[in-house]
């Protein structure tokens, strides 16, 4: 027995000095070879970071403080910023492809071998690239194709942050007017509607509303736009609601490229946009939390501007409901980034 235990405690010496594990490569001493190596292959790439800020950020609770929502936030922001079309492999020939091969495979029974068949199919207007989604969060690239856009829509009660991988995109934004902000009301305590004459639209009735608020108005980086998705109350989405025409603050539109900070989107701050390319095609990663639901207010709606409201105020405009453009429409194809393991 003691010289089983004597073997035993020689191998654990044995395996115990620091040569265990390394290769010493020919023609160098013996110096253990750098573990670098083995660091990179558990480093974790930086979209893979972004998706764990990502996680974090929204997986917030009401027991969650507004502050802390906010730090994750912006380290959210600051990490989308520093992504580049590199960080996840994106292939430059997506943006310019006019049609794609698909290929099918069938068995031959004839010839008892398996066939292809190849297809050409044009390109969509738009090609999107799921990176990572789930219920907190959904991750993928938007490529659109010279002389293409995104039409009017919104992200109801998300946040959203853009970072452009490639191209110019011009974005126009809009901030929805708060329906309980209101300067008129009826015997009822209700909104006050009015009739409105809409180009092609006829007499449409559209809640009047009192003069934006300073922070509808201004720079939306600001704190207490910052609003959490389960801070916010359910009525902000009743422009959803009837009537289908409702009053919006339109923002001067962006003009962004991959040299720009990422930018963003909250649930009351120009939350609706139309992104478009702007001299060619262009790309970007689109990062929103939570995701579209389906078949429920938060779902993607679009819109059109159908005008401001008074001559005197151009920023104010009345958008309209509408289905989706059928000038837009996506394919897909498959990310070829680094894994993401979360
Ligand atoms: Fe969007």
């Amino acid at each position: 027995m003691f010289i089983l235990q004597c073997i035993f405690f020689y191998i654990l010496a044995y395996v115990g000095t620091e040569n265990f594990g390394y290769k010493i490569c020919p023609g160098q001493d013996s110096k253990p070879a750098s573990p670098d190596i083995q660091i990179n292959t558990m480093t974790t790439s930086t979209i893979e970071s972004v998706i764990k800020q990502a996680l974090k950020t929204f997986s917030f609770t009401n027991k969650d403080t507004l502050e802390n929502f906010n730090k994750n936030f912006s380290k959210l922001l600051s990490q989308v910023s520093n992504i580049s079309s590199e960080d996840i492999h994106f292939e430059n020939y997506l943006l310019t492809q006019q049609v794609r091969e698909i290929k099918r495979y069938r068995s031959d029974k004839v010839s008892n071998s398996i066939k292809v068949d190849v297809y050409h199919i044009n390109r969509a207007p738009v090609t999107y690239i799921q990176i990572f989604e789930n219920e907190l969060v959904t991750l993928g690239v938007f490529v659109i194709r010279e002389g293409h856009k995104l039409p009017l829509h919104n992200h109801p009660l998300m946040h959203g942050i853009i970072k452009v991988l490639a191209g110019t995109l011009k974005i126009s934004s809009y901030s929805v007017l708060d329906p309980n902000n209101t300067g008129n009301t009826d015997e009822g305590g209700g909104t006050n509607v009015h009739q409105f004459d809409i180009p092609g639209l006829g007499m449409v009735p559209i809640p009047c509303y009192k003069e934006m608020s300073s922070t509808q108005g201004s720079d939306f980086q600001t704190q207490t736009d910052s609003h959490p998705t389960s801070y916010c109350p359910h009525s902000i989405l009743s422009y959803l609601e009837s009537p289908n025409v409702f009053l919006a603050s339109s923002h001067p539109p962006l003009l962004l490229s991959s040299e720009d900070n990422a930018k963003y989107l909250t649930p009351r701050a120009r939350n609706l946009h139309e992104i478009s390319c702007v001299n060619g095609p262009a790309a970007f990663l689109d990062v929103i939390g939570p995701p579209y639901k389906p078949v429920t207010l938060q779902d993607c709606t679009y819109f059109e501007d159908v005008g401001e409201l008074s001559a005197d105020n151009k920023s104010i405009r009345m958008l309209h409901r509408i289905s989706c453009p059928s000038y837009f429409y996506t394919d897909e194809e498959k990310y070829k980034g680094p894994p993401i393991n979360v």
